[in-house]
Protein backbone atom coordinates (compact mmCIF):
# COMPACT_ATOMS: atom_id res chain seq x y z
CA UNK A 1 0.00 0.00 0.00
CA UNK A 2 1.39 3.30 -0.82
CA UNK A 3 2.27 5.51 2.16
CA UNK A 4 0.95 8.14 3.30
CA UNK A 5 3.43 11.64 3.21
CA UNK A 6 4.68 12.35 6.60
CA UNK A 7 7.01 14.59 5.83
CA UNK A 8 4.25 17.30 5.52
CA UNK A 9 3.24 16.53 9.37
CA UNK A 10 4.10 16.46 13.23
CA UNK A 11 3.52 14.78 15.79
CA UNK A 12 2.17 14.70 19.64
CA UNK A 13 3.81 12.14 22.14
CA UNK A 14 1.66 11.18 24.82
CA UNK A 15 3.07 9.76 27.50
CA UNK A 16 -0.19 8.36 29.09
CA UNK A 17 0.85 8.01 32.56
CA UNK A 18 0.78 11.33 33.23
CA UNK A 19 -1.40 12.92 30.31
CA UNK A 20 -4.68 13.13 31.62
CA UNK A 21 -6.78 10.84 33.73
CA UNK A 22 -10.52 10.69 32.59
CA UNK A 23 -11.51 7.54 35.14
CA UNK A 24 -9.89 9.14 38.81
CA UNK A 25 -7.84 6.96 39.93
CA UNK A 26 -4.89 9.38 40.10
CA UNK A 27 -3.12 7.71 36.59
CA UNK A 28 -3.55 9.24 32.78
CA UNK A 29 -5.79 6.77 30.88
CA UNK A 30 -7.38 6.86 27.37
CA UNK A 31 -10.27 7.81 28.72
CA UNK A 32 -8.41 11.08 29.51
CA UNK A 33 -7.08 11.09 25.84
CA UNK A 34 -10.15 10.74 24.31
CA UNK A 35 -11.35 13.52 25.92
CA UNK A 36 -8.12 15.91 25.11
CA UNK A 37 -8.03 14.38 21.24
CA UNK A 38 -9.94 17.71 20.54
CA UNK A 39 -7.44 19.70 22.44
CA UNK A 40 -4.35 17.94 20.36
CA UNK A 41 -5.92 18.64 17.08
CA UNK A 42 -6.41 22.22 17.70
CA UNK A 43 -2.83 22.42 17.74
CA UNK A 44 -2.13 21.54 14.24
CA UNK A 45 -0.01 18.53 14.88
CA UNK A 46 -1.37 15.19 12.10
CA UNK A 47 -0.61 12.50 14.75
CA UNK A 48 0.11 10.94 17.87
CA UNK A 49 3.11 8.63 18.69
CA UNK A 50 2.20 6.70 21.86
CA UNK A 51 4.56 5.78 24.09
CA UNK A 52 3.98 2.00 25.05
CA UNK A 53 0.54 2.05 26.58
CA UNK A 54 0.93 -2.17 26.82
CA UNK A 55 0.56 -4.64 29.96
CA UNK A 56 3.75 -4.07 31.99
CA UNK A 57 4.89 -4.09 35.80
CA UNK A 58 6.52 -0.73 35.33
CA UNK A 59 10.03 -1.45 35.93
CA UNK A 60 10.79 1.36 33.59
CA UNK A 61 7.07 2.74 32.44
CA UNK A 62 5.92 0.98 30.04
CA UNK A 63 9.31 -0.24 28.04
CA UNK A 64 9.27 -3.46 29.60
CA UNK A 65 6.06 -5.35 27.78
CA UNK A 66 4.35 -8.19 29.21
CA UNK A 67 1.58 -8.54 26.38
CA UNK A 68 2.44 -7.23 23.21
CA UNK A 69 -1.42 -7.61 22.11
CA UNK A 70 -3.10 -5.73 25.20
CA UNK A 71 -3.80 -2.59 26.72
CA UNK A 72 -2.61 -1.77 30.17
CA UNK A 73 -5.89 -2.21 32.72
CA UNK A 74 -4.77 0.90 34.62
CA UNK A 75 -5.16 3.06 30.63
CA UNK A 76 -7.95 1.09 29.65
CA UNK A 77 -8.87 -1.89 27.48
CA UNK A 78 -8.52 -2.73 23.50
CA UNK A 79 -12.30 -1.46 23.21
CA UNK A 80 -11.47 1.95 24.80
CA UNK A 81 -8.09 2.34 22.67
CA UNK A 82 -9.94 1.42 19.04
CA UNK A 83 -12.46 4.17 19.73
CA UNK A 84 -9.93 6.86 20.57
CA UNK A 85 -8.35 5.52 17.54
CA UNK A 86 -11.26 6.01 15.01
CA UNK A 87 -11.91 9.38 16.85
CA UNK A 88 -8.60 10.48 15.91
CA UNK A 89 -8.71 9.36 12.60
CA UNK A 90 -11.79 11.00 12.39
CA UNK A 91 -9.79 14.21 13.29
CA UNK A 92 -7.53 13.44 10.56
CA UNK A 93 -4.77 12.25 13.38
CA UNK A 94 -2.81 9.59 12.66
CA UNK A 95 -1.67 7.14 15.46
CA UNK A 96 1.86 5.53 15.94
CA UNK A 97 2.09 2.67 18.64
CA UNK A 98 5.72 1.94 20.20
CA UNK A 99 7.34 -0.43 19.14
CA UNK A 100 9.61 -2.27 21.90
CA UNK A 101 11.19 -5.07 20.59
CA UNK A 102 14.66 -5.02 21.99
CA UNK A 103 13.39 -6.14 24.89
CA UNK A 104 10.48 -7.44 26.97
CA UNK A 105 9.45 -7.78 30.67
CA UNK A 106 11.04 -10.45 32.51
CA UNK A 107 7.62 -11.24 33.20
CA UNK A 108 6.28 -11.57 29.77
CA UNK A 109 5.22 -15.35 29.10
CA UNK A 110 8.17 -15.99 26.65
CA UNK A 111 10.90 -15.19 29.31
CA UNK A 112 8.91 -17.51 32.22
CA UNK A 113 9.51 -19.81 30.19
CA UNK A 114 12.76 -19.66 28.59
CA UNK A 115 14.18 -19.46 31.89
CA UNK A 116 12.99 -22.93 32.73
CA UNK A 117 15.46 -24.54 30.82
CA UNK A 118 17.82 -24.47 27.89
CA UNK A 119 15.63 -26.96 25.67
CA UNK A 120 11.95 -25.70 25.76
CA UNK A 121 10.69 -24.07 22.71
CA UNK A 122 11.36 -20.59 23.98
CA UNK A 123 14.60 -21.41 25.51
CA UNK A 124 16.54 -19.34 22.52
CA UNK A 125 14.56 -16.24 22.51
CA UNK A 126 16.66 -14.76 24.77
CA UNK A 127 20.57 -14.10 25.02
CA UNK A 128 21.48 -16.82 27.22
CA UNK A 129 25.20 -17.43 27.85
CA UNK A 130 27.26 -19.84 30.17
CA UNK A 131 29.13 -18.06 33.44
CA UNK A 132 33.20 -17.64 32.76
CA UNK A 133 34.87 -19.41 35.73
CA UNK A 134 38.40 -17.89 37.54
CA UNK A 135 38.50 -20.56 39.57
CA UNK A 136 35.74 -21.36 42.05
CA UNK A 137 34.43 -17.62 40.92
CA UNK A 138 31.77 -17.32 39.09
CA UNK A 139 31.68 -14.31 36.96
CA UNK A 140 29.21 -12.46 33.93
CA UNK A 141 29.92 -13.79 30.42
CA UNK A 142 31.41 -10.84 29.80
CA UNK A 143 32.10 -6.69 31.47
CA UNK A 144 29.12 -4.97 29.91
CA UNK A 145 27.69 -2.48 32.23
CA UNK A 146 23.80 -1.90 31.84
CA UNK A 147 22.49 1.06 30.92
CA UNK A 148 20.26 1.55 33.80
CA UNK A 149 21.39 -1.08 36.28
CA UNK A 150 25.21 -2.00 37.09
CA UNK A 151 26.04 -4.67 35.54
CA UNK A 152 24.39 -6.14 31.66
CA UNK A 153 23.65 -10.15 33.21
CA UNK A 154 21.90 -11.76 35.48
CA UNK A 155 21.95 -15.20 36.97
CA UNK A 156 19.48 -17.20 36.56
CA UNK A 157 20.02 -20.77 38.45
CA UNK A 158 17.52 -22.74 36.58
CA UNK A 159 19.44 -22.79 33.61
CA UNK A 160 22.99 -22.06 35.74
CA UNK A 161 23.25 -19.25 32.83
CA UNK A 162 23.19 -15.27 32.47
CA UNK A 163 20.66 -13.38 30.84
CA UNK A 164 21.34 -10.23 28.71
CA UNK A 165 20.02 -7.08 29.74
CA UNK A 166 21.12 -3.57 28.16
CA UNK A 167 18.61 -1.95 30.00
CA UNK A 168 17.16 -2.90 33.69
CA UNK A 169 16.87 -6.24 34.92
CA UNK A 170 13.72 -6.67 34.17
CA UNK A 171 13.89 -6.07 30.58
CA UNK A 172 16.27 -9.00 29.17
CA UNK A 173 17.01 -8.44 25.51
CA UNK A 174 15.43 -10.70 23.01
CA UNK A 175 17.77 -12.84 20.68
CA UNK A 176 16.82 -11.48 17.17
CA UNK A 177 19.24 -13.70 15.36
CA UNK A 178 16.10 -16.13 15.95
CA UNK A 179 13.96 -16.06 13.08
CA UNK A 180 10.98 -17.28 15.41
CA UNK A 181 11.61 -14.18 17.34
CA UNK A 182 11.57 -11.96 14.15
CA UNK A 183 7.92 -13.82 13.42
CA UNK A 184 6.49 -13.08 16.67
CA UNK A 185 7.98 -9.45 16.04
CA UNK A 186 5.97 -9.48 12.56
CA UNK A 187 2.81 -10.69 13.87
CA UNK A 188 3.06 -7.72 16.78
CA UNK A 189 2.94 -5.51 13.48
CA UNK A 190 0.31 -6.82 12.26
CA UNK A 191 -1.64 -7.05 15.25
CA UNK A 192 -1.68 -3.29 15.07
CA UNK A 193 -1.55 -2.35 11.90
CA UNK A 194 -4.79 -4.63 11.28
CA UNK A 195 -6.50 -2.98 14.10
CA UNK A 196 -5.99 0.49 12.08
CA UNK A 197 -2.58 1.88 13.36
CA UNK A 198 -0.54 3.93 10.80
CA UNK A 199 3.00 3.06 11.96
CA UNK A 200 5.47 2.82 14.76
CA UNK A 201 8.43 4.31 16.65
CA UNK A 202 11.01 1.72 17.37
CA UNK A 203 12.31 2.06 21.00
CA UNK A 204 16.38 1.25 20.51
CA UNK A 205 15.91 -0.08 17.46
CA UNK A 206 20.00 0.08 16.52
CA UNK A 207 20.27 -2.52 19.23
CA UNK A 208 18.42 -5.30 18.16
CA UNK A 209 21.55 -6.85 16.41
CA UNK A 210 24.45 -8.25 18.68
CA UNK A 211 27.63 -8.95 17.84
CA UNK A 212 28.44 -12.48 17.42
CA UNK A 213 30.95 -13.00 20.56
CA UNK A 214 30.14 -10.33 22.86
CA UNK A 215 33.39 -9.50 23.15
CA UNK A 216 34.31 -7.76 26.33
CA UNK A 217 33.92 -3.20 26.22
CA UNK A 218 36.35 -1.17 27.40
CA UNK A 219 36.71 -1.85 31.03
CA UNK A 220 36.71 1.56 33.14
CA UNK A 221 33.58 3.04 30.91
CA UNK A 222 30.46 3.24 32.35
CA UNK A 223 27.17 2.82 31.06
CA UNK A 224 28.19 2.02 27.70
CA UNK A 225 30.82 0.01 27.45
CA UNK A 226 29.08 -2.70 25.58
CA UNK A 227 27.59 -0.35 23.41
CA UNK A 228 30.00 -0.93 20.21
CA UNK A 229 28.94 -4.60 20.37
CA UNK A 230 25.22 -3.92 20.84
CA UNK A 231 24.66 -0.90 18.35
CA UNK A 232 24.42 -0.70 14.48
CA UNK A 233 25.41 -5.12 14.62
CA UNK A 234 25.88 -7.12 11.64
CA UNK A 235 22.46 -8.44 11.18
CA UNK A 236 20.67 -4.80 11.59
CA UNK A 237 19.79 -4.16 8.03
CA UNK A 238 18.31 -7.44 6.77
CA UNK A 239 16.69 -7.85 9.94
CA UNK A 240 14.64 -4.25 9.42
CA UNK A 241 14.44 -5.09 6.11
CA UNK A 242 12.41 -7.78 7.04
CA UNK A 243 9.90 -6.01 9.08
CA UNK A 244 9.62 -3.21 6.39
CA UNK A 245 8.13 -5.37 3.91
CA UNK A 246 4.87 -5.81 6.42
CA UNK A 247 5.32 -2.19 7.09
CA UNK A 248 5.20 -1.37 3.45
CA UNK A 249 1.95 -3.89 3.03
CA UNK A 250 -0.09 -1.44 5.09
CA UNK A 251 1.81 1.72 3.98
CA UNK A 252 3.10 2.49 7.48
CA UNK A 253 5.60 4.64 8.92
CA UNK A 254 8.40 3.70 10.73
CA UNK A 255 10.71 5.75 13.00
CA UNK A 256 13.31 4.52 14.48
CA UNK A 257 14.92 5.32 17.73
CA UNK A 258 18.71 5.45 17.39
CA UNK A 259 21.07 6.38 20.29
CA UNK A 260 24.37 7.81 19.30
CA UNK A 261 24.39 6.62 15.75
CA UNK A 262 26.50 8.74 13.80
CA UNK A 263 25.01 10.92 10.68
CA UNK A 264 26.70 8.54 8.17
CA UNK A 265 25.59 5.30 10.05
CA UNK A 266 22.32 6.99 9.70
CA UNK A 267 21.91 7.03 6.31
CA UNK A 268 22.25 3.63 5.55
CA UNK A 269 18.76 3.19 7.44
CA UNK A 270 17.42 6.62 5.79
CA UNK A 271 18.01 6.68 1.79
CA UNK A 272 16.16 5.87 -0.90
CA UNK A 273 13.39 3.71 -2.30
CA UNK A 274 14.83 0.76 -0.21
CA UNK A 275 15.39 2.35 3.05
CA UNK A 276 14.95 0.72 6.15
CA UNK A 277 12.99 3.32 8.25
CA UNK A 278 11.62 6.26 7.25
CA UNK A 279 13.44 8.82 10.09
CA UNK A 280 15.56 8.47 13.19
CA UNK A 281 15.75 9.80 16.80
CA UNK A 282 18.92 10.76 16.89
CA UNK A 283 20.22 12.08 19.93
CA UNK A 284 22.84 14.30 19.47
CA UNK A 285 20.56 17.79 19.67
CA UNK A 286 20.13 16.47 23.79
CA UNK A 287 23.74 16.56 24.25
CA UNK A 288 24.68 20.28 24.13
CA UNK A 289 24.85 20.60 28.29
CA UNK A 290 26.16 17.39 28.77
CA UNK A 291 28.69 14.18 27.62
CA UNK A 292 26.66 11.35 26.24
CA UNK A 293 23.71 11.51 29.39
CA UNK A 294 22.14 14.54 30.98
CA UNK A 295 23.92 13.47 34.42
CA UNK A 296 27.66 14.35 33.00
CA UNK A 297 26.54 17.98 32.76
CA UNK A 298 28.50 20.90 31.52
CA UNK A 299 26.96 24.13 30.65
CA UNK A 300 24.64 24.98 27.75
CA UNK A 301 27.04 25.69 24.86
CA UNK A 302 25.26 27.25 22.10
CA UNK A 303 27.44 25.99 18.89
CA UNK A 304 27.41 22.87 20.26
CA UNK A 305 23.63 22.56 19.83
CA UNK A 306 23.90 24.27 16.40
CA UNK A 307 26.39 22.14 15.15
CA UNK A 308 24.19 19.34 15.67
CA UNK A 309 21.21 20.82 13.96
CA UNK A 310 23.57 21.79 10.96
CA UNK A 311 25.12 18.56 10.81
CA UNK A 312 21.86 16.47 10.83
CA UNK A 313 20.27 19.31 8.25
CA UNK A 314 23.32 19.12 5.74
CA UNK A 315 23.48 15.40 5.86
CA UNK A 316 20.19 14.30 5.05
CA UNK A 317 19.06 17.19 2.64
CA UNK A 318 17.95 15.80 -0.40
CA UNK A 319 18.35 12.14 0.89
CA UNK A 320 16.81 11.49 4.08
CA UNK A 321 14.12 12.99 6.13
CA UNK A 322 14.45 14.32 9.46
CA UNK A 323 12.56 13.44 13.12
CA UNK A 324 12.76 17.12 15.02
CA UNK A 325 12.21 17.15 18.11
CA UNK A 326 13.82 18.92 21.76
CA UNK A 327 12.12 17.03 24.27
CA UNK A 328 10.38 13.61 25.30
CA UNK A 329 9.72 10.89 27.85
CA UNK A 330 13.46 10.39 28.23
CA UNK A 331 14.76 13.73 29.01
CA UNK A 332 14.51 16.63 30.79
CA UNK A 333 12.14 19.56 29.84
CA UNK A 334 14.02 21.60 27.22
CA UNK A 335 13.26 24.96 29.01
CA UNK A 336 15.52 24.31 32.02
CA UNK A 337 17.80 22.89 29.99
CA UNK A 338 18.39 25.38 26.74
CA UNK A 339 16.17 28.54 27.87
CA UNK A 340 15.63 29.83 30.95
CA UNK A 341 13.13 29.40 33.77
CA UNK A 342 13.21 33.19 34.37
CA UNK A 343 11.99 33.64 30.72
CA UNK A 344 10.00 30.83 30.71
CA UNK A 345 7.22 32.26 28.09
CA UNK A 346 10.48 34.04 25.79
CA UNK A 347 12.66 31.31 25.77
CA UNK A 348 10.17 28.39 25.51
CA UNK A 349 8.24 29.99 22.47
CA UNK A 350 12.36 30.59 20.93
CA UNK A 351 12.98 26.91 21.05
CA UNK A 352 9.79 26.24 19.38
CA UNK A 353 11.01 28.61 16.27
CA UNK A 354 14.15 27.34 16.57
CA UNK A 355 13.58 23.78 15.49
CA UNK A 356 10.82 23.44 14.14
CA UNK A 357 11.49 25.51 10.94
CA UNK A 358 14.06 23.15 10.20
CA UNK A 359 14.01 20.71 7.74
CA UNK A 360 12.24 17.88 8.86
CA UNK A 361 8.88 16.05 10.69
CA UNK A 362 8.45 18.02 14.24
CA UNK A 363 7.29 16.36 17.18
CA UNK A 364 6.07 17.39 20.10
CA UNK A 365 6.22 16.10 23.55
CA UNK A 366 3.23 16.54 25.97
CA UNK A 367 3.66 19.68 28.35
CA UNK A 368 6.72 21.01 25.65
CA UNK A 369 3.88 23.07 24.57
CA UNK A 370 2.51 24.76 27.81
CA UNK A 371 5.84 25.36 28.62
CA UNK A 372 6.18 22.77 31.49
CA UNK A 373 9.58 23.12 33.54
CA UNK A 374 11.41 20.58 35.51
CA UNK A 375 10.42 19.54 39.06
CA UNK A 376 12.68 19.79 42.07
CA UNK A 377 11.94 16.86 44.79
CA UNK A 378 13.05 17.05 48.12
CA UNK A 379 14.87 13.46 48.52
CA UNK A 380 15.53 10.49 45.36
CA UNK A 381 12.88 8.22 47.00
CA UNK A 382 9.99 10.81 45.57
CA UNK A 383 11.50 9.85 42.17
CA UNK A 384 10.00 7.21 40.27
CA UNK A 385 12.51 6.37 37.57
CA UNK A 386 14.84 3.21 37.55
CA UNK A 387 17.64 5.12 35.33
CA UNK A 388 17.35 8.30 37.99
CA UNK A 389 17.48 6.70 40.87
CA UNK A 390 20.69 3.98 39.34
CA UNK A 391 22.47 7.53 37.97
CA UNK A 392 22.19 9.02 41.69
CA UNK A 393 23.73 6.14 43.07
CA UNK A 394 26.03 5.29 40.90
CA UNK A 395 27.40 8.56 40.06
CA UNK A 396 29.30 11.32 42.67
CA UNK A 397 28.82 9.09 45.56
CA UNK A 398 30.97 10.95 47.92
CA UNK A 399 29.30 14.24 47.55
CA UNK A 400 26.73 15.51 49.92
CA UNK A 401 23.34 14.54 49.19
CA UNK A 402 21.77 18.34 48.67
CA UNK A 403 24.56 18.27 45.67
CA UNK A 404 23.69 15.09 44.50
CA UNK A 405 19.95 15.93 43.91
CA UNK A 406 20.99 19.14 42.56
CA UNK A 407 22.15 16.89 39.57
CA UNK A 408 19.20 15.18 39.54
CA UNK A 409 16.88 17.70 39.62
CA UNK A 410 18.91 19.23 36.54
CA UNK A 411 18.62 15.68 34.67
CA UNK A 412 16.22 13.57 35.51
CA UNK A 413 13.66 11.98 33.07
CA UNK A 414 11.15 12.11 35.64
CA UNK A 415 11.06 15.98 35.43
CA UNK A 416 9.37 15.52 31.58
CA UNK A 417 6.97 12.66 33.41
CA UNK A 418 5.18 14.88 35.99
CA UNK A 419 1.26 15.17 35.48
CA UNK A 420 0.43 17.58 32.57
CA UNK A 421 -0.97 21.07 34.15
CA UNK A 422 -4.42 21.08 32.87
CA UNK A 423 -5.44 24.24 34.75
CA UNK A 424 -4.99 25.74 38.63
CA UNK A 425 -7.12 23.69 40.30
CA UNK A 426 -6.14 20.71 42.72
CA UNK A 427 -3.55 18.53 41.00
CA UNK A 428 -3.59 20.93 38.01
CA UNK A 429 -6.83 19.50 36.76
CA UNK A 430 -5.14 16.23 35.61
CA UNK A 431 -6.96 14.11 38.11
CA UNK A 432 -9.42 14.48 40.73
CA UNK A 433 -7.72 11.99 42.75
CA UNK A 434 -4.02 11.75 44.05
CA UNK A 435 -1.83 11.69 41.02
CA UNK A 436 0.50 8.41 41.09
CA UNK A 437 3.27 10.84 40.25
CA UNK A 438 4.31 14.96 42.28
CA UNK A 439 2.89 17.92 40.07
CA UNK A 440 4.91 20.12 39.48
CA UNK A 441 4.38 23.40 41.96
CA UNK A 442 4.46 25.70 39.39
CA UNK A 443 0.78 24.47 37.89
CA UNK A 444 -0.99 27.87 39.34
CA UNK A 445 1.30 29.90 37.14
CA UNK A 446 2.15 27.60 33.93
CA UNK A 447 -1.03 25.51 33.08
CA UNK A 448 -3.23 24.87 29.71
CA UNK A 449 -5.98 27.13 30.97
CA UNK A 450 -3.62 30.24 31.41
CA UNK A 451 -1.58 29.63 28.18
CA UNK A 452 -5.44 29.28 26.15
CA UNK A 453 -6.17 32.77 27.22
CA UNK A 454 -2.88 34.48 26.64
CA UNK A 455 -2.44 35.16 22.91
CA UNK A 456 1.59 35.62 23.51
CA UNK A 457 1.91 32.41 25.53
CA UNK A 458 4.00 29.71 24.94
CA UNK A 459 0.93 27.06 23.42
CA UNK A 460 -0.20 29.57 21.32
CA UNK A 461 2.92 30.76 19.31
CA UNK A 462 3.52 26.58 19.06
CA UNK A 463 -0.20 26.51 16.86
CA UNK A 464 1.39 29.61 14.85
CA UNK A 465 4.29 27.71 14.15
CA UNK A 466 2.78 24.99 13.32
CA UNK A 467 0.24 26.54 11.24
CA UNK A 468 3.03 28.54 8.94
CA UNK A 469 5.07 25.46 8.56
CA UNK A 470 2.37 23.75 6.98
CA UNK A 471 1.24 26.45 4.98
CA UNK A 472 4.82 26.81 3.39
CA UNK A 473 6.74 25.70 0.59
CA UNK A 474 9.90 27.12 2.02
CA UNK A 475 9.41 25.80 5.56
CA UNK A 476 8.63 22.61 4.10
CA UNK A 477 11.11 22.07 1.47
CA UNK A 478 13.34 24.59 0.94
CA UNK A 479 17.28 24.08 1.43
CA UNK A 480 18.81 25.32 4.74
CA UNK A 481 21.90 26.87 5.54
CA UNK A 482 22.91 28.50 8.49
CA UNK A 483 25.13 31.83 9.59
CA UNK A 484 27.54 32.22 11.84
CA UNK A 485 27.42 29.15 13.93
CA UNK A 486 30.42 30.05 16.48
CA UNK A 487 28.09 32.93 17.76
CA UNK A 488 27.69 32.40 21.00
CA UNK A 489 23.82 33.66 21.51
CA UNK A 490 22.15 33.26 18.06
CA UNK A 491 20.99 31.18 15.96
CA UNK A 492 20.43 32.23 12.52
CA UNK A 493 19.36 29.97 9.32
CA UNK A 494 17.61 30.47 6.28
CA UNK A 495 15.24 28.12 4.16
CA UNK A 496 15.10 28.95 0.57
CA UNK A 497 13.09 27.53 -1.54
CA UNK A 498 11.91 28.53 -5.45
CA UNK A 499 11.23 32.65 -5.17
CA UNK A 500 11.27 32.56 -1.59
CA UNK A 501 13.76 33.19 1.09
CA UNK A 502 12.81 33.02 4.76
CA UNK A 503 15.31 33.77 7.34
CA UNK A 504 14.72 32.26 11.24
CA UNK A 505 16.28 34.36 14.21
CA UNK A 506 16.86 33.32 17.78
CA UNK A 507 18.30 34.79 20.35
CA UNK A 508 19.39 32.43 23.42
CA UNK A 509 20.42 35.33 25.85
CA UNK A 510 19.18 36.83 28.77
CA UNK A 511 19.99 40.11 27.62
CA UNK A 512 19.37 42.48 24.69
CA UNK A 513 21.43 41.64 21.58
CA UNK A 514 22.49 43.60 18.58
CA UNK A 515 22.75 41.56 15.73
CA UNK A 516 22.47 42.83 11.40
CA UNK A 517 20.96 40.85 8.72
CA UNK A 518 24.14 38.09 6.85
CA UNK A 519 25.66 38.95 4.26
CA UNK A 520 23.51 38.97 1.02
CA UNK A 521 20.32 40.28 2.69
CA UNK A 522 18.63 43.72 3.47
CA UNK A 523 15.88 44.96 5.60
CA UNK A 524 14.13 46.22 2.28
CA UNK A 525 11.62 44.06 0.92
CA UNK A 526 11.54 41.89 4.30
CA UNK A 527 7.87 40.69 5.86
CA UNK A 528 8.21 39.86 9.39
CA UNK A 529 5.96 36.32 10.02
CA UNK A 530 5.94 35.56 13.24
CA UNK A 531 8.03 37.14 16.18
CA UNK A 532 7.28 35.77 20.24
CA UNK A 533 6.61 39.54 21.41
CA UNK A 534 3.94 41.28 20.89
CA UNK A 535 5.35 44.35 20.44
CA UNK A 536 6.92 45.60 17.29
CA UNK A 537 10.64 44.47 16.65
CA UNK A 538 13.64 46.83 16.44
CA UNK A 539 15.13 45.63 13.60
CA UNK A 540 18.59 45.42 14.75
CA UNK A 541 18.48 44.67 18.64
CA UNK A 542 16.97 41.35 19.78
CA UNK A 543 15.07 41.39 23.37
CA UNK A 544 15.61 38.30 25.46
CA UNK A 545 15.09 34.90 23.79
CA UNK A 546 13.39 36.91 20.72
CA UNK A 547 12.57 34.59 18.06
CA UNK A 548 11.54 36.27 14.49
CA UNK A 549 10.54 34.77 11.32
CA UNK A 550 11.66 36.66 8.36
CA UNK A 551 10.91 36.88 4.80
CA UNK A 552 11.90 37.90 1.04
CA UNK A 553 11.62 37.41 -2.82
CA UNK A 554 14.24 36.46 -4.19
CA UNK A 555 14.87 38.83 -7.18
C1 LIG B 1 14.33 4.12 25.00
C2 LIG B 1 13.06 4.62 25.61
O1 LIG B 1 12.72 5.83 25.02
C3 LIG B 1 13.31 4.71 27.08
O2 LIG B 1 12.26 5.36 27.76
C4 LIG B 1 13.51 3.33 27.62
O3 LIG B 1 13.82 3.41 28.99
C5 LIG B 1 14.63 2.61 26.88
N1 LIG B 1 14.56 2.80 25.45
C6 LIG B 1 14.52 1.14 27.11
O4 LIG B 1 13.37 0.65 26.49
Amino acid sequence: MEQFDFRRMSFYQIWIRSFMDGNGDGVGDLYGVYDKLDYIASLGVDGIWFSPIYPSPNADYGYDISDYRNIHPDYGTLDEFRKVLDRAHALGLRVIMDLVINHTSDEHPWFLESRKSRTGPYSDYYIWRDPKWKGESRLPPNNWFSQFEGLAWEYCPEREQYYLHVFAKKQPDLNMDNPRVREEVKGIMRFWLDMGVDGFREDVITYISKHPQLPDGIPFLPVINGQPYYKDGPNLVPYLREFREVAKEYGALQIGEAPMTPVKTALTYLTGEDRVLDMMIQFDTMGADCFMTEYLHHPFFLPKLKHAFSKWQYALAGKAWNALYLENHDHPRVISRYGSEEFRRESGTMLAAAYIFQQGTPFIYQGQELGMTNIRLGSIEEYQDVATKNAYHSFRRRQTEEKRLRHVHRASRDSARTPVQWDGSPNAGFSKAKPWFSVNPNYREVNAEKEEADPQSVLNFYRRCLRLRKGSDTLLWGDYREFWPQHPHLYVYERCYGTERILVVCSFSKTEQSWKLPKGYAWEGCTLLLCNYGEEPVPERLRPYEARVLRWDRK
